[in-house]
């Protein structure tokens, strides 16, 4: 029989779980496969920490999203924000359901061209698009949405440079009652300097307005802002065709739905505080058929992200320390840290245990491996006893952590596919030290040193 761990005594508070006023939903308390792949299996493959993506999730919210918005509204084609998650695995599977590319950098532009995507199946947005990313934009025929007047003027240029007359977009931003205010990208509304951009377009020798283009925000939680945007977007549409004598083909209403993530700060479970997706289509779709003609409906572009992705990912990570702070709170060292989890900075992400664990649960924090005084996970997790090998399972995860995170003390981990037959295809391997000092060089006189 081996010996008992020593555990020197202490006084322990007894918390019995989170109970509150609405009471609570029924969860299982461990999860011990993603996607019908067993949580081992994929550890053994891919090793921990490793981000799980489950691909039958992704297709099947993608179908029953684009199923709400086109049986309402027709006219309507999706385009994938790549900087939400541009692994091309991931793409590909957008691609394949029939959605198009959303980038915001000549990066992200090549990365989809390389994947297939054609020219003319890509929106170009960002505050910021060189001059020889423009070129190959308009060569390639890409919807290119300018977001300030020094962008109309470097576009005008490379028109010209071309001899050849290009569409545009314009984005706008605008008061749709959410505050504060997304207002640092594009030409304002209100202040009619977006009306001044579409003249200064009508102007141009170079340069057609073809679409109008505006993503309110992030996480947004009120679908009436959506309703808002879409009113405005129409009028501008209708003031520009009857001044400038411009036909606008296209409305892009960017992205900006929030997913099932729990916000830091909320009181609720996001399945009471964050509205479904329904709400949000039907309050872009009902003002769309309120407010035209089905003579004059225009191509609606929706460039979906966070909202569509992130229930669809996983970070299993293992538990290798366990330690009693000097104030009594429970600590635990995970292999996974903030370097990897960007949105860890606003999010409570929910936590499972991949087995059956006996004990009350205690209030604890959990830190990520780094020497990093600000490495903290999770800040007020309660979580039963855990012991050393203990596999957390911590989500939602698809959204903008393997595009944002950052290899910083250790190398960054791979990412894993559960395949909608259950097969694990590692999407991203992990990396080495060859993937990271391949950029590097030393110079000669600095080869050779004696310690
Ligand atoms: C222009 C644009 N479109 C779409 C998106 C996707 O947004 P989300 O992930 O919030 O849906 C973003 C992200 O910020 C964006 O900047």
């Amino acid at each position: 029989m081996s010996k008992k761990e020593y555990i020197k005594p202490f006084i322990k508070k007894q918390t019995a779980g989170n109970m509150n006023k609405f009471g609570s939903f029924y969860q299982k308390n461990y999860r011990d496969e993603i996607a019908g792949a067993k949580i081992d299996a994929i550890v053994e493959k891919c090793g921990s920490p490793v981000f799980v993506i489950d691909e039958k999730a992704i297709r099947e919210k993608y179908r029953e999203v684009y199923r709400d918005f086109s049986s309402r509204y027709p006219k309507v084609q999706f385009s994938w924000s790549y900087k939400t998650n541009y692994l091309d695995a991931i793409c590909a599977v957008y691609h394949q359901e029939g959605s198009i590319a959303e980038v915001v950098s000549e990066f992200e532009y090549q990365k989809a061209r390389r994947l297939g995507v054609p020219g003319n199946k890509i929106i170009f947005n960002g505050p910021f698009k060189p001059e020889e990313a423009l070129k190959v934009a308009f060569e390639e025929g890409a919807i290119v949405n300018l977001d300030n007047f020094d962008e109309i003027f470097k576009a005008e240029r490379v028109a010209k440079e071309m001899g050849q007359i290009v569409d545009v977009g314009i984005r706008l931003n605008m008061d749709t009652g959410v505050y504060p205010q997304w207002s640092r990208f594009g030409f304002n509304y209100e202040n009619r300097n977006a009306y001044d951009a579409a003249k200064r377009i009508h102007k141009s020798e170079w340069l057609n307005l073809t679409g109008l283009h505006s993503h309110i925000g992030t996480f947004m939680l009120e679908p009436k802002a959506y309703a808002a945007q879409v009113k405005v977007m129409i009028d501008f549409m209708r003031i520009v065709e009857r001044e400038f004598d411009m036909t606008i083909e296209s409305l892009d209403f960017g992205g900006g739905f929030p997913s099932r993530n729990k916000l830091k700060g909320t009181y609720l479970p996001p399945e009471v505080s964050v509205p479904p997706l329904s709400d949000f289509i039907a309050a872009i779709s009902n003002t769309l058929l309120s407010e035209l003609s089905p003579d004059e409906y225009p191509t609606v572009y929706m460039e979906t992200g966070r909202g569509l992705i992130d229930e669809a990912g996983y970070l299993v990570t293992t538990v290798d320390a366990i330690k009693r702070l000097p104030s009594g709170l429970k600590s635990y060292i995970i292999d996974a840290g903030v370097n990897y989890l960007y949105t860890s900075t606003w999010y409570n992400y929910k936590v499972e245990v991949d087995r059956p664990i006996e004990g009350s649960y205690e209030n604890c924090i959990v830190y990520g491996p780094l020497c990093m005084n600000i490495d903290v996970v999770l800040e007020n997790a309660s979580l039963p006893p855990l012991s050393r090998g203990t596999r957390l399972i911590l989500s939602p995860m698809a959204a903008y952590n393997v595009t944002q995170w950052m290899q910083f003390i250790r190398y960054r981990p791979a990412v894993a596919m559960i395949m909608d037959n259950g097969d694990i295809e590692i999407i991203r391997r992990a990396e080495n030290l060859e993937d990271v000092v391949g950029p590097e060089r030393l110079p000669e006189k600095l080869k050779k040193f004696e310690l």
